[in-house]
């Protein structure tokens, strides 16, 4: 069996193509890809406009499409299937990637495959070039989840610990814009926080030793938010030093929670994946704590570690070759805005 299977990733602010080959046995391989941004558009707003999000992915999609396809030297007409990102996310934004898909594969006359997009983010790591094997724990920090997982291979995952209010994403992202960094806010905060002391305010570490592998980050932002008013004017000057021990927090439990699932599933290889899996300390951090205990850690490459195009062709591929689903010529296009991860699990 050998498939082109073009992703589509459509379901926030980054429109994301790409192809990836799978020839039935080895680990599928990234062709090419192609990624449009949209944050420069939505951060005049402070955040993500659902309706702008849409207009903008139908502009970009065909074109990026047709970049990959460049890039290959490929025609369209060699593609066997086409994955698209079929939820969670924004219904209008998802919508644009299921009918461009959808549309392609009644042109085309081949099968179309939605795609849970956490399972994109969570297979991203295979995309490197030091993929992971199952079974292994996976640390899924996206914007709006954050989840240890136990993985045993395509489509067995089962869920050790969540959180139960924010995300970690939502940590970095809430705290920043509190302290006026902007949209999107973790990449800011982290920026800063490098030249910041990360000792200079205690924050709480939540649920850190609840003894379970729950978190919980809507009490830090709170915490945040007070030190920012008790600073006063003084903020200004002492942003970085907040911003770094933001930071110094969120990681803290992150790691930790972490290890202890690594302790108590008793597996020697961990999975970092999702936008904050970018975060340099949070990687410095487990790498040092990892490496002491003889666990290997793995984590896509850091342009894949956002929304992109590349991890939805991906899952597609490895779903199709694990034979966990098939790609179908329903072109009746349903997406699904909130779709928990435990549904495709087998
Ligand atoms: O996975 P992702 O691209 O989108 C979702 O599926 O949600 O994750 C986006 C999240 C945002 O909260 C963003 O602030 C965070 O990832 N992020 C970071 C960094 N880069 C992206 N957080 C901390 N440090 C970073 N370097
Ligand atoms: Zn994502």
């Amino acid at each position: 069996m050998s498939l082109l299977i073009l992703g589509i990733e459509s379901s926030c602010d980054e429109t994301g193509v790409a192809l990836v080959r799978a020839d039935g046995s080895a680990v599928p391989r990234l062709l090419a890809h192609a990624l449009h941004s949209q944050i420069e558009m939505h951060q005049a707003y402070g955040g993500v406009v659902p309706e702008l999000a849409s207009r903008d992915h139908i502009r970009r999609v065909l074109p990026l499409t047709e970049a990959v396809l460049h890039e290959t030297g490929l025609r369209l007409d060699a593609v066997d299937v086409v994955a698209y990102t079929r939820g969670p996310g924004l219904a209008g934004a998802l919508l644009v990637g299921a009918g461009v898909a959808c549309a392609l594969g009644a042109a085309l006359d081949i099968p179309v495959l939605g795609v849970h997009h956490l399972e994109g983010h969570l297979l991203s790591p295979f995309l490197s070039s030091d993929p992971p094997e199952f079974p292994f724990i996976a640390l899924l920090v996206s914007g709006g989840h954050t989840q240890l997982m136990r993985v045993d291979g395509v489509g067995r995952y089962a869920i050790l610990g969540e959180t139960i209010d924010d995300a970690a994403g939502e940590a970095f992202d809430k705290s920043a814009k509190l302290m006026g960094l902007g949209y999107p806010g973790g990449p800011a905060l982290s920026r800063l926080a490098e030249q910041g002391d990360a000792k200079a305010f205690k924050l709480p570490r939540p649920l850190l030793h609840s003894g379970d592998l729950d978190f919980s980050f809507a009490g830090l932002k709170t915490a945040v938010l007070t030190q920012a008013k008790k600073l006063g004017d003084e903020l200004a000057a002492r942003k970085a030093d907040l911003a770094a021990s933001t930071q110094a927090a969120i990681v803290e439990v992150l790691v930790k929670k972490t290890l202890a699932a690594l302790d108590q599933s008793g597996m020697r290889r961990v999975v970092v994946a999702g936008g904050v899996g970018a975060n340099r300390l949070l990687r410095e951090q487990l790498n040092a704590a990892c490496a002491k205990r003889q666990v290997r850690v793995h984590y896509p490459e850091l342009a894949l570690c956002t929304d992109n195009g590349a991890m939805i062709a991906m899952a597609a591929a490895m779903r199709l070759q694990s034979g966990q689903q098939q790609a179908n010529r329903d072109y009746a296009f349903d997406v699904k805005p909130r779709w928990p991860l435990d549904a495709i699990c087998t």
